[in-house]
């Protein structure tokens, strides 16, 4: 058991999952029902994904993997991507800033082409960063999809096959050209707001994840939930398969 899981409040006892992903959602909803614009969820759900993942990083979590923004965001009023682009600028300046003291790594799992060149430039800072560091890591889905992730594989695949290059393909040879190259699958996938679906989330590497639903809305989820997640992961019993 780690150290550090008492102190920050968890239940005893519990087997902390080394990899939880969160489908960060409900931001919208929790707004309107406050008779706020959505963008004011999203500024709330941010101070939320600091909180927790500062909570998982305490309770010994090795990786958390939150879905922050998807391909198919897009299809949103232009006010409202921009909101969240400038909210995601903000976080990321905030890392470069303190991520080295909190030991925090980052990573950016998605299409960074539509990006803006100055979050494209993040990006490449945090990563720089990242290398340098070891521990607690944060995978942040940004113009993320499970589809697009694979696609892009298999041509980065393909192209290598016609350089005479690639290895035989296999699931483990594939999962190289994933943007989740090197990291452990999800044990535990959580969504809030009450939607059960994955959104294109992660969708090759949560083939045997725990799935965790709640209906609380992002902005409201707490470390309370968390361990209410984690208690009920405890519960499960993953056969992968077998007996
Ligand atoms: C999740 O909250 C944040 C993003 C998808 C960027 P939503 O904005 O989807 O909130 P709801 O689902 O409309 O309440
Ligand atoms: C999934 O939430 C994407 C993120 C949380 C970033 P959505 O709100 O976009 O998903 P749907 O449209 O309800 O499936
Ligand atoms: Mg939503």
């Amino acid at each position: 058991m780690k150290i550090l899981r008492k102190k920050a409040g968890a239940a005893d006892n519990l087997r902390i999952p080394r990899h939880i992903a969160i489908i960060m959602d409900g931001n919208g909803r929790w707004a309107k029902k406050r008779g706020m614009p959505r963008t004011a969820g999203h500024a709330v759900g941010a101070e939320t994904f600091r909180k927790i993942a500062t909570y998982c990083k305490n309770i010994g979590v090795d990786y958390l993997t939150v879905y922050a923004f998807s391909t198919e965001n897009w299809k949103r009023p232009a006010e409202e991507v921009a909101a969240i682009m400038s909210l995601l600028e903000k976080y990321l300046n905030e890392a470069i800033e303190k991520m080295e003291k909190d030991k925090i790594r980052l990573y950016i799992m998605g299409n960074m082409t539509p990006l803006s060149p100055k979050i494209k430039e993040l990006a490449a800072h945090t990563a720089a960063i990242s290398e340098k560091l070891s521990g607690f890591q944060v995978n942040l889905c940004l113009n993320y999809g499970g589809r697009d992730e694979i696609v892009r594989a298999a041509k980065r695949y393909a192209e290598e096959y016609k350089n005479g290059g690639a290895p035989e393909l296999t699931e483990e040879s594939f999962e190289r050209y994933l943007y989740s190259n090197g990291i452990p699958d999800p044990d535990l996938v959580i969504r809030p707001s009450g939607e059960m679906r994955l959104s294109n989330f992660l969708i090759w590497q949560s083939a045997y994840s725990e799935l965790y639903f709640t209906d609380a809305l992002w902005p409201d989820f707490d470390e309370k939930e968390l361990d209410r997640a984690i208690t009920a992961f405890n519960r499960r019993e993953r056969r992968f398969g077998g007996i």
